[in-house]
């Protein structure tokens, strides 16, 4: 069954990506957010329905997501030349201006007889064509920098068509992280944690192995309900087929003295910490996290919430059994209310979570552990 989505609907079909294995929490964040109908299509990405003000309001406030994408049309499509029939049904100068250029982005799994490259040349060109027929111009190709992206997703025979409101750089790219130290992980994975670590107010929420610091800038930013980026330069800003002029892309911040969590970041090592003063100053939250070099082996855990991400293999010193024994140690004789641990390794920490998820770190297998 063919589906197109009539951009002046009141109610919109999205897409929105996030890390695989994250679409529960994301899922919680979009419903937050305003969007309905959530449910995960395959991992990584989710699919909603909501109102155009989602837009903005994403892009203002969504921590744990990618990528929002405007579904336009889906259908079942087993060779080209029906993608190209399903685009030529869009009345394309209707999401294009005259003078914006366009590119196609394929995203394709399954065994067609074609490659992702043949879906981006054949969509393209139906695309010029369509726009050519109504316009008697064509629109300029531009596959470094467009004002619109048509990202085409292909599994097997459903073939959804869509405009990527985001724009070619992720959300999960936050121009605050200037200094990366060794692994540092996904702020929108850092963003997942918070979440799932249910703060309170007055919390004494801590990071023993804080690296470069996201994990405590994402959880200081989150809890001051600041917005992921400030200056980005998101796609829907030019689209002639939103009202741009009434959105409200509300980038307000509270002042960090409204920062209602005690929040400490520590590492071994020294360059780290001074990477996670780096970015924290970078991210506009002064000294509203408190860093210190240590070696959480020394120290017992003192805190609410424990929010960290563990080395997978050890550069500094000690070998990664005797870590994960301290660490398990220290959190069992510590007063505290609950830890989420991102790892590979769990098998060496020997905690009982109350909730395990799986992920990935490229192409190494992780989970996220909640343990009360
Ligand atoms: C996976 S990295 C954390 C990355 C961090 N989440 C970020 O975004 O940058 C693990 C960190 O644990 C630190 N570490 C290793 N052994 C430690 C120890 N005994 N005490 C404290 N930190 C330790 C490493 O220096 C490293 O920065």
């Amino acid at each position: 069954m063919t589906r197109i989505h009539d951009p002046r609907a009141d109610r919109w079909r999205f897409l929105v990506t996030t890390n695989r294995g994250l679409e529960p929490i994301a899922q919680s964040e979009l419903r937050d957010l305003g969007a309905s109908d959530l449910s995960t299509l395959y991992p990584g990405m989710i699919e909603c329905a909501g109102p155009e003000a989602l837009i903005p309001r994403l892009h203002a406030r969504g921590r744990t997501v990618h990528r929002l994408l405007l579904e336009v049309a889906r259908s079942e499509c087993s060779t080209l030349a029906e993608i190209t029939a399903l685009i030529d049904e869009l009345d394309w100068p209707r999401y294009l201006g005259a003078e914006q250029s366009v590119a196609v982005r394929a995203q394709r799994r399954g065994d067609q007889p074609f490659g992702s490259p043949d879906v981006e040349s054949a969509v393209g060109q139906a695309i010029l064509d369509n726009y050519r027929a109504t316009e008697r111009t064509r629109p300029p190709v531009d596959l470094d920098d467009p004002d619109l992206i048509v990202r085409v997703l292909v599994r097997e025979q459903r073939v959804i068509v869509t405009i990527d409101t985001t724009g070619q750089r992720s959300l999960h790219r936050r121009r605050y992280r200037v200094a990366e130290h060794e692994a540092p992980i996904r702020p929108t994975m850092a963003a997942a944690m918070y979440r799932l670590a249910e703060c309170q107010p007055g919390d004494r929420v801590v990071d023993p192995m804080c690296g470069c610091g996201t994990i405590p800038i994402e959880a200081a930013a989150t809890t001051l309900d600041w917005p992921p980026e400030i200056e980005s330069d998101l796609a829907f800003g030019a689209f002639q087929f939103l009202d741009t002029d009434g959105v409200d892309l509300d980038r307000s911040r509270r002042s960090t003295e409204d920062l209602s969590l005690d929040i400490h970041g520590s590492d071994i090592d020294a360059q780290a910490v001074a990477d996670a003063r780096e970015n924290t100053a970078h991210a506009g939250l002064g000294d509203a996290i408190a860093f210190e070099t240590a070696d959480l082996r020394g120290h017992s855990l003192d805190a609410d919430i424990v929010l960290t991400d563990m080395p997978f293999g050890i550069r500094t010193g000690g070998d990664i059994h005797s870590l994960y024994r301290e660490f398990a140690d220290r959190l069992a004789d510590a007063d505290c209310r609950r830890a989420v641990v991102h790892t590979a390794r769990d098998d060496l920490l020997g905690l009982e979570p109350t909730k395990r998820l799986e992920m990935r770190r490229g192409r190494l297998e992780t989970v996220l552990l909640v343990i009360e």
